[in-house]
């Protein structure tokens, strides 16, 4: 018997269901339906339904861990409305989990569906507080806030939920293929709606003939790190859909990206220009030397002097400062990949014209790896960035990269909804208030990172693009030009040097950027955990976890764990016997520990590097400063 019960039917011809899971009501009161122009699927006469049970395990490619079950039983409800139309949900129920769908199988002739409300309805109980951030129909990068349901008004997905008796919940979608994306409105007490992203002429959602909404899904834990390991959003996607995948290859890698946000050069080229032969050598030498994989390039192709204009880039030619082929050679020779870019500042329809030449360009070149970009407004003019015609854009996009073997990266995305899973070329995105804001903002309080594992990190991988090491940015100061509106001059990272890079482990990206400069990690003593480090996991142990207060756990890598913790502005101490470690084995390890007098914004570069030796039964007891952190790697002694 699973953990979570489903109670569905028909009531005065409307569609209801209820959920529990532990034996408690979850969702109390559900309502279901859809308004289609010219079709109403809210009011229903009578239904039938078939049940299947599935039990399966699937090998990611890549991701927290190296395998998946995925064991729900089915339930597809076909209901027929009073006007004689039917409309299929499918929900499903798994241990750790709920979700549904809709489906409105083809119509005769070529009619077009044009969503005008998606009635999907959900009250729920016993709340106490929740985790969330305004909903934005053109950004995810928002702060979260942690408050009574009552504030939580119009808000983005995933909403994270804890009830009075300690049973957390998120809400997210899966699957989002061609739709729109969902955000959730209140509307009475503990009770939400599904609210959709419009298109500019005000309908929701377009279909021909046949429509089919992602996943409405409810992951359900004990614990906050129950959801952290919660597999429900890629259980609800398909399989992979790609016949040979050894070309996807999850890495860690660094750039010349932070001395743009920092100020100290640019993307355009002239006298600071950072995307030079010179200067990727020197990433590349670094790269080689600290074991990382891959080295980002942006502001390599020419069009970032008209950025915002239309067709300001072709995507296929390079700033004269920048031998490409000369570089990714050099690259090569060291075993280090360059990962490209393509920032499209938002238009999409220049980039859909010269996308496949762009994908073939770097393909020929040998470049596998494609960091996008859409920051700023996106075109058709009038669209929202997470309408459905974005949709649409970015898996095309996903599609296309598939074609030509290149692994993404996507910056102001839509959010994650598992697709990974079928096309795990989406490797990462961002889609999140990431370190790039300490750079030129207010910058993200140690709570932030605290938070995201359990809202945005729901959706899927996160590039947070973590590991700076110089907090206080003042080595650059003078050189620092304004570029960004929001820099006040006094930016700094909220964070200790622990902390940050306790994030490598925390924050799971398949591609996890160690984002400071080289000349600042050359002397640091991190570069000896940084070296080789994984960006795929056999297995993920939660050790420790409370939203917003601090996340610890266990990532292994064939037989290497590294344990990693981080907390909030509170100080506090890690204690564990580290359950995980095999008997009679002894472990080497090394470790970076806030130093006793670390602070995050008084002294937050003082750590304590150690090397230590380990077997099972040994105690690790680690104080975290405030805004601290720790990360200790254990190798096995042969
Ligand atoms: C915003 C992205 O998040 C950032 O990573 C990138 O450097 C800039 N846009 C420029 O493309
Ligand atoms: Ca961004």
């Amino acid at each position: 018997m699973g953990k979570v019960a489903l109670h569905y039917g028909l009531k005065d011809g409307k569609i209801f269901y209820s959920v529990e899971f532990n034996s408690k009501t979850v969702i109390r009161n559900g309502s279901l339906g859809l308004s289609i122009k010219g079709m109403d699927l809210t009011e229903f006469k009578h239904f039938s339904s078939k049940e299947v049970t599935i039990k399966e395990s699937w090998k990611t490619v890549w991701g927290q861990q190296d395998s998946i079950d995925n064991f729900f039983t089915e339930s597809n409800a076909f209901f027929r409305s009073k006007g004689g139309k039917t409309l299929k949900i499918s929900f499903r129920v798994y241990d750790d989990g709920f979700a549904f769908r809709y489906h409105i199988p083809k119509q005769r002739g070529s009619s077009e569906l044009r969503l005008t409300e998606e009635k999907s309805v959900f009250e729920l109980t016993e709340l106490e507080k929740c985790w969330w951030a305004w909903a934005d129909y053109n950004t995810l990068e928002k702060q979260y806030y942690c408050t009574t349901p009552d504030s939580a008004v119009h808000v983005a997905c995933p909403f994270t939920l804890m009830r009075n008796d300690g049973i957390f919940m998120s809400i997210h979608e899966a699957a989002i293929e061609d739709y729109s994306t969902m955000t959730l409105k209140k509307i009475g007490r503990d009770c939400f709606n599904v609210n959709l992203v419009p298109w500019n002429d005000g309908d929701l959602v377009k279909a021909k003939n046949s429509l089919t909404s992602p996943w409405r899904a409810f992951l359900f834990g004990e614990s906050p790190g129950d959801l952290l390991i919660n597999n429900l959003i890629l259980n609800l996607n398909t399989p992979c859909a790609l016949k040979d995948v050894t070309w996807i290859q999850p890495m860690t890698y660094c750039g010349v990206w932070w001395e743009m946000h920092l100020g100290t050069s640019t993307w355009a080229a002239g006298e600071r220009h950072g995307a030079t032969t010179e200067n990727a050598k020197r990433y590349i030498d670094f790269a080689a030397h600290a074991g990382i994989k891959g080295v980002l390039l942006e502001g390599w192709n020419t069009g970032w002097e008209y950025w915002g204009k239309k067709g300001a880039f072709d995507f296929v030619t390079s700033y004269p400062d920048l031998d490409l082929k000369e570089v990714v050679l050099y690259a090569r020779s060291k075993g280090i990949e360059i990962i490209g870019h393509h920032e499209t500042g938002g238009d999409t329809e220049t980039y859909e014209l010269r996308v496949e030449e762009a994908f073939n360009f770097y393909r020929e070149l040998g470049i596998r790896v494609v960091k996008t970009g859409y920051a700023g407004p996106v075109s058709p003019v009038g669209e929202q960035h997470h309408g459905q015609s974005m949709v649409r854009h970015y898996n095309k996009i996903m599609k296309l990269a598939a074609k030509y073997q290149l692994m993404l990266d996507v910056h102001e995305p839509i959010i994650l909804s598992g697709l990974s899973r079928t096309y795990p070329n989406l490797m990462t995105a961002e889609g999140v208030r990431g370190m790039e804001w300490n750079a030129w903002s207010e910058g993200n309080l140690p709570e932030h990172t605290c938070t995201l594992p359990f809202t945005r990190g729901i959706a899927g991988p996160m590039d947070y693009t973590p590991g700076i090491v110089d907090i206080d940015l003042s080595k650059h100061r003078v050189e620092r030009t304004k570029w960004n509106a929001l820099h006040t001059g006094k930016t700094a990272v909220h964070a200790t040097v622990a902390n940050q890079l306790a994030l490598l482990i925390v924050l799971y990206s398949p591609l996890q950027m160690l984002a400071d400069l080289p000349e600042n990690y050359v002397d640091h003593p991190s570069l000896q955990l940084i070296h080789n480090l994984p960006a795929t996991w056999d297995e993920t142990r939660i050790l420790g976890s409370a939203i917003g207060e601090y996340v610890y756990l266990a990532r292994r890598s064939g037989n290497t764990w590294y344990v990693a913790g981080i907390t909030n502005e509170t100080k506090r101490t890690f204690v564990s016997d580290l359950p995980f470690l095999d008997e009679g084995v002894t472990y080497k390890g090394i470790s970076i520990i806030d130093a006793p007098d670390a602070h995050f914004e008084i002294n937050p570069e003082a750590i304590e590097y150690r090397e230590v030796v380990f077997q099972k039964g040994d105690r690790v007891n680690y104080g975290l400063s405030e805004g601290g952190g720790f990360i200790l790697r254990l190798v096995p002694e042969k």
